[in-house]
Formats: structure tokens, sequence, C-alpha cells
């Protein structure tokens, strides 16, 4: 059974979608067979890895808004172990479509619940929002990382995405778990950066990863390279955070 890890904090710019693609190519490298789906209507997943949200068909919309889709359908192969369940950008409508379906909060769960392909992990990544594409995530999911930029004082959205998580944990999702808060785009130079790092760990002790994702331009400029980090860039310091991240995962802290 494939472990299930939704990414999410209602922020935007907080380093999701760059921890799925790269937390992903770091898990693929360790030899596990991972998937990355992608919720988010941007599709900056789907892009990074050069697939164009304007022309695929069969993707989490189709999986969202219509039923018996086979997961294993929406799948492409993007890189070794990888593969991507991408965004379309008409996801923007599931929002409104799924209103009026009573199992709204759990079409992906029940499309993952479906799929016989054997992976070793799932990544979801979501939008910057905690409407119904990020619950879907949360009732799918085994686990949640949460990412948090240390560029400013983020507890404030952090609590808010927090109590969400509680009430999918209490109302839809008993199995839900915090895998851990990640501090991302974290500059060794700078006071402020350790100041937020102080903070989490104060606010969530042992819930914060023992590690942080430093700011490094490998990170934005590998999406457009196609590639991860660590294909793009593979002796930077952030490909060693993600690959750090990667092995506290698989063999626990
Ligand atoms: N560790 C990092 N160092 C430098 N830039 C980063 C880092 N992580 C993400 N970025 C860049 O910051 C921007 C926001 O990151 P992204 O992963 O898209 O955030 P989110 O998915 O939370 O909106 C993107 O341009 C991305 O390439
Ligand atoms: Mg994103």
């Amino acid at each position: 059974m494939a472990r299930v890890i939704a990414i999410a904090n209602q922020k935007g710019g907080v380093g999701k979608t760059a921890t799925v693609a790269n937390l992903g190519a770091a898990l693929a490298e360790r030899g596990k067979d991972v998937v990355l789906i992608d919720l988010d209507p941007q599709a900056a997943l789907t892009a990074g890895f050069g697939l164009d949200p304007y022309k695929i068909t069969r993707t989490t919309y189709t999986l969202l808004t219509r039923d018996h889709i086979p997961f294993a359908g929406t799948l492409r192969p993007v890189a070794d172990r990888i593969h991507v369940c991408p965004a379309s950008v008409d996801l923007a409508a599931a929002e409104i479509q799924l209103a009026n379906y009573p199992d709204r909060a759990y079409r992906l769960r029940d499309a993952l619940e479906r799929n016989r392909m054997p992976f070793d992990f799932i990544l979801i990544d979501t939008p910057p929002s905690v409407g119904v594409l990020t619950v879907n995530a949360l009732s799918a999911a085994d686990e949640l990382i949460v990412p948090v930029q240390c560029q400013y004082l983020p507890m404030r959205g952090v609590r808010a995405l927090l109590e969400t998580v509680w009430l999918v944990h209490e109302r839809m999702n008993p199995k839900l778990d915090l895998l851990g808060v990640l501090p991302t785009m974290y500059r060794r130079a700078s006071k402020h950066s350790r100041e937020v790092v102080q903070e989490l760990r104060e606010v969530f002790a042992d819930r914060v990863f023992d590690l942080t994702i430093v700011e490094d331009d490998a990170v934005a400029e590998a999406p457009v390279a196609k590639k991860s980090v660590l294909a793009y860039a593979t002796g930077s310091e952030a490909a060693a955070g993600y690959r750090r991240l990667a092995e506290v995962i698989c063999n626990g802290r």
C-alpha cells in the first residue's frame, strides 16, 4: 500500500509545489515508485514536468468530476520511477461543479481506492486555499507535510491550516497524521530565518522536521528546465535538503 502524503498550506508561495516535485524525485532516487498528484488549478507541478495543462485531457479534473475514471489512466511517466497525475486549467471549475455531489470531499480518496497499481508513495500538491480541492487531498491522505517559508512569521496561517486539519481528522479522516512542518527557503545568513525556525519549534516542537530546505535559485530554475532540482542541480544544497527529507520519511527521524 502506498503512503499517501498531502502537502498543504493555504498560503501561496511557501514551497508546496517545489516540495512535491523534489521530495518525489528524492524518493524515486531511493528506488521508490512515486506518483505526484496535482490538485492545484494553477498546474505549476504539471507544467514543471513538461506537461501542458491546456492540452491534457485525463487529469485530476476528470478524476474528481467523472465517475469510475481509472486512476492509472490519468498517470503520465515524467522521469524514472515518477508518474504525474496532472492538473488541467478546468480544475478551477471543479469547486463549483462538485458543490452538488454528496461525496464531493471524498472523490480523490475513492479514486485512489480503486487504484490497483503498486506505488510506494503518492504525494498530493494542493492550491493555496482550503476549499474542496484541499479537503479532497486531506481526506485521501494518511499524512500531511506543511511547508512554511522562513521569511516572515507565518504562525497565524499555519494555525488556521492545522485547525482545518483537525476538523478533517475528526469528521472525515481519522487516520490523517501531521508528518511534519517543513521550514523552506531558509537563509543561513539571516537572523530572521533562524527566528522563524525557532518559533516553529516552540509551537510545533518535534513536529518540525529537523532539517531545512535552503533558499536556492536552482529550485526556481529547475521547473523551467522541466526537471527536479535533484536532476537540475544535483550537488546543490537544496537537493541535499530534499534528499535528507526523503531519508527521514523512509527511515523515521
Ligand atoms: N528552496 C527554494 N529556494 C528558492 N526558490 C524556491 C524554493 N522553493 C520554492 N521556490 C520558488 O518560490 C516560488 C514559490 O514556490 P512554490 O513551490 O511554487 O510554492 P507554492 O506551491 O506553495 O505556491 C516558486 O517560484 C519556486 O520556484
Ligand atoms: Mg503550488
